[in-house]
């Protein structure tokens, strides 16, 4: 008998054990999965610990698909995205929305609920980010963002569902864009919705933000287009192709949710080329020294002149000596200012409209969004730089719940309040 309990305690004893052991197995498992050394300045680290291992869930789980060949992984991450972002509520319920079709390219135009005081609105048109690839425009924040602005500023909103690739490359996701904001922009179709001419904004975010910035270019070079945008808010914009090495690529190159190498594999995918040219983009072997193509861009992406000295820290350019010949050739979009609009040159920039435009020091984009700053200033153009300390690449998409940053709240707060006063 006693033997016998000895041993059931014995047993007790083990299971006990295992069971200790598989918690700290478990633990750690799952603190491996989330763990990244994150710098100390970055906003709420723990958090964005979960959200990128969320993003690495979701990214592996494509790459899956896509080599079982079920599907393509962007597919894939986009059909994660709507399912998280329809777990968003729904707010400012009070904003009307119709989804219509501007020129054949679908829009969602928001309108302030009835109540809101008569007389002529002001306009922003809203561009979407994910790497011209991924982004639900009409779910979960990108609406509520929408929402926000139409119910902040007692604005119309267009938010412009612009088809992506893999099933449209450039420069279909531009001129859609393009065509959306030509035909608001006709005096018929604003007084239709009793928008002021001379009050209409646009804007974007990261992939959303490069378009934004092409369309408001080639806008303001056009003298066929009687309207124009007032103002560009342009939120952590992607902005060339040529240097994936500038200082923030540098510094910000494994700092979630944007990596380096994700940046250059969704500009092959908006080019259309071939995904392998990763490689070289990565070591700047297209835009090496004896590309004689660049030459008349080198100074328009030379950040070591563009951005200040406290950013620059220690970093240096990377500009081999030898690359690889015939990429710009192969792939002539990387230079088209319509894919980059860093590239403008000033006589083309000085048309375009005032801007604010947001940067994060951890975000690989911050140089992109400096650089233009800089060169915007160059040609004239009053430019409002807000840099956000602990801000990160995404942040602004995070800023409802249940996924919500302080520093995606404060931006976006912070953006609207700007438009508040200068649309
Ligand atoms: C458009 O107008 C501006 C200013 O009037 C002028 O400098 C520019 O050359 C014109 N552009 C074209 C393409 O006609
Ligand atoms: C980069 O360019 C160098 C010099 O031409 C070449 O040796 C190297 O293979 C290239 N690397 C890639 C990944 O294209």
């Amino acid at each position: 008998m006693a033997a016998g309990s000895g041993s059931r305690g014995q047993g007790r004893g083990v299971c006990v054990k295992l069971l200790c052991v598989w918690s700290v197995c478990s633990a750690l498992t799952a603190a491996y999965l989330l763990y990244l050394p994150l710098p100390g300045t970055i906003s709420e680290p723990l958090k964005l610990m979960i959200v990128a291992a969320a993003f690495r869930g979701v990214s592996s789980l494509g790459d899956m698909g896509q080599s079982l060949g079920v599907v393509h992984h962007i597919r894939l991450i986009n059909s994660a995205i709507t399912g998280f972002e329809s777990l968003v509520p729904l707010d400012y319920e009070e904003v009307q929305v119709e989804d219509l079709e501007f020129s054949g390219v679908q829009v969602r135009l928001y309108q302030p609920g009835t109540d809101a005081q008569p007389g002529l609105r002001r306009a922003v048109v809203f561009i979407h980010g994910g790497g011209w690839s991924l982004g639900v425009p009409k779910v979960g924040s990108y609406d509520l963002l929408c929402r926000k602005m139409a119910v902040k500023l007692n604005a119309v909103v267009v938010t412009v569902d612009y088809r992506m690739a893999p099933d449209v490359r450039f420069p279909a996701q531009f001129e859609e864009c393009l065509q959306a904001s030509r035909f608001f922009l006709q005096p018929e179709v604003l007084q239709r919705y009793s928008v002021d001419p001379q009050r209409v904004a646009v804007c974007g975010d990261s992939a959303g933000g490069n378009l934004a910035a092409a369309v408001a270019q080639q806008i303001g070079k056009d003298n066929s287009t009687a309207e124009k945008f007032k103002l560009q808010v342009l939120i952590y914009p992607v902005l060339q192709p040529l240097d994936f090495n500038t200082a923030s690529y540098q510094q910000n190159q494994r700092i979630p949710i944007l990596y380096r190498e994700l940046m250059a594999h969704y500009w092959l995918e908006y080019l259309g080329a071939d995904p392998d040219l990763i490689h070289s983009l990565l070591l700047n072997n297209h835009t090496a020294r004896d590309q004689k193509l660049l030459e008349p861009h080198r100074a328009k992406i030379d950040w070591t002149k563009m951005i200040p000295k406290d950013k620059k820290k220690e970093y240096k350019p990377v500009v081999p000596s030898k690359g690889s010949p015939g990429i710009l050739q192969q792939v002539p979009a990387l230079l088209d200012v319509r894919a980059a609009p860093l590239l403008a040159d000033l006589e083309v920039l000085k048309f375009a409209p005032r801007a604010y435009i947001m940067t994060g020091e951890h975000d690989v984009l911050r140089d992109d969004g400096l650089m233009y700053t800089h060169r915007l200033q160059q040609a004239g153009v009053s430019v409002t730089n807000h840099h956000y300390e602990g801000g990160f690449h995404g942040c602004v998409s995070f800023a409802f719940w249940p996924s919500y940053f302080d520093v995606g709240i404060r931006a976006v707060d912070d953006y609207i309040a700007w438009l508040q006063e200068h649309l």
